[in-house]
């Protein structure tokens, strides 16, 4: 049982079974749609149907009120479709060409690295069967064997290892992806199923003016990926990268991005630690970036960690006169 989904703004269609979200329909015809969270949380993929009727599903009221609803906007996340739709982004974004789009897939690969690489963060390499393209930035939704739970991992490496992907995640105590199966039965030769890539992270990438990148934990991941893509194309832009942890034990990569500042002249690292002694920056990861910037207009900014960093991050820079526009977020709920 199948419907059409036409997208008004680009004349587009693809067929989306009943059980499917509308855009998991189009990200899998190759139609881009903008998204984030995929999780029904953070209304990115808000659409207005202007044709036909959606089933909501688990969108709540939280992310789309009862007013949004009777006004025909759905979020695309969540609602399936009750038959053939037309619709279109609920606000007018241009998708932009500054990135090529790579459609969602199904992917199988086997597990080539598991690495505890700081206090409950590990590092997981996934050799893929067949290459999934992405941009620096986005994620793969991995599914939990044995389950129908499925969790989303930032991509760590470069698309240019388009075969092999990196994970860095983070143990959150009783949950079920982390502490029930990636820091309990996982091993290396395991089987893996995801799909991706998925998310808006890698839909802005810096160009022109400085950017400062700001990670709490393993929201360093999409921006290790972004520094890395980056510093290898040519004419990289300033990087700033800050990465945030309370004691030195949750820092990783440290070595990693130290090598990279001593061949990239554009290129900063800052790790910084809010509960222990060092001779590195002291502080929330967002106050030092604020002591370190007296002016951010004109720059852009990448942050990624849990809710409360970019809140923090996000009210730092606007004092410091950053563009709202220019700023650009990935929220890690459950994991910092
Ligand atoms: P969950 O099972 O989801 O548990 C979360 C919390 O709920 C825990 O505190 C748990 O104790 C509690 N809980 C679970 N079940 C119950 C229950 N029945 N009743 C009450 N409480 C319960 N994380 C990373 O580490 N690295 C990444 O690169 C990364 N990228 C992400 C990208 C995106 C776009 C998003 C949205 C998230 C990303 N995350 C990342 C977070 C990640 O997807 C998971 O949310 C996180 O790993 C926790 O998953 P889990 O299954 O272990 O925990
Ligand atoms: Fe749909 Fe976040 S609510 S992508």
């Amino acid at each position: 049982d199948t419907h059409e989904v036409r997208i008004t703004t680009q004349d587009r269609s693809a067929r989306c079974p009943a059980d499917q979200s509308v855009l998991e329909a189009l990200l899998r015809d190759d139609i881009w749609l903008p998204h984030s969270c995929t999780q029904g949380t953070c209304g990115t993929c808000k659409v207005r149907v202007l044709e036909g009727e959606v089933d909501h599903r688990d969108s709540s009221e939280y992310t789309l009120t009862s007013h949004e609803r009777a006004a025909g906007i759905a979020l695309g996340c969540q609602a399936t479709p009750c038959s053939d739709l037309a619709l279109e982004p609920a606000e007018r974004v241009d998708p932009g060409d500054a990135v090529p789009r790579h459609p969602l897939r199904d992917h199988g690969g086997t597990v080539v690295l598991l690495d505890d690489i700081a206090r409950d963060v590990r590092r997981l390499v996934v050799e893929l069967d067949e290459p999934m393209g992405f941009n620096a930035g986005q994620y793969a939704e991995i599914r939990v064997p044995g389950t129908e739970v499925s969790r989303q991992y930032s991509m760590a490496n470069p698309p240019s290892r388009s075969d092999r992907l990196e994970f860095h995640v983070k143990r959150t105590p009783g949950g079920v992806a982390t502490d029930g199966w990636m820091f309990a039965g996982l091993r290396p030769g395991d089987r893996v199923e995801l799909k991706g890539p998925l998310g808006d992270f890698g839909s802005n990438p810096p160009s022109g003016g400085a950017a400062i990148m700001i990670a709490g934990g393993t929201g360093l991941a999409p921006l290790t990926s972004i520094v890395r893509h980056v510093l290898a194309g040519e004419s990289a832009p300033p990087l700033y990268l800050y990465h945030g942890g309370r004691e030195q034990r949750d820092l990783y990569d440290a070595e990693f991005f130290r090598e990279l500042e001593q061949h990239h002249e554009r290129f900063t690292y800052r790790p910084c630690l809010s509960e222990q002694q060092w001779d590195g920056a002291m502080g929330a990861v967002t106050d030092v970036v604020l002591d370190d910037f007296a002016s951010c207009k004109g720059l852009s900014a990448y942050l990624c960690g849990p809710p409360g960093m970019i809140e923090a991050g996000v009210k730092a820079l606007k004092r410091r006169r950053m563009a709202p526009r220019r700023i650009f977020r990935e929220e890690f709920p459950d994991a910092s």
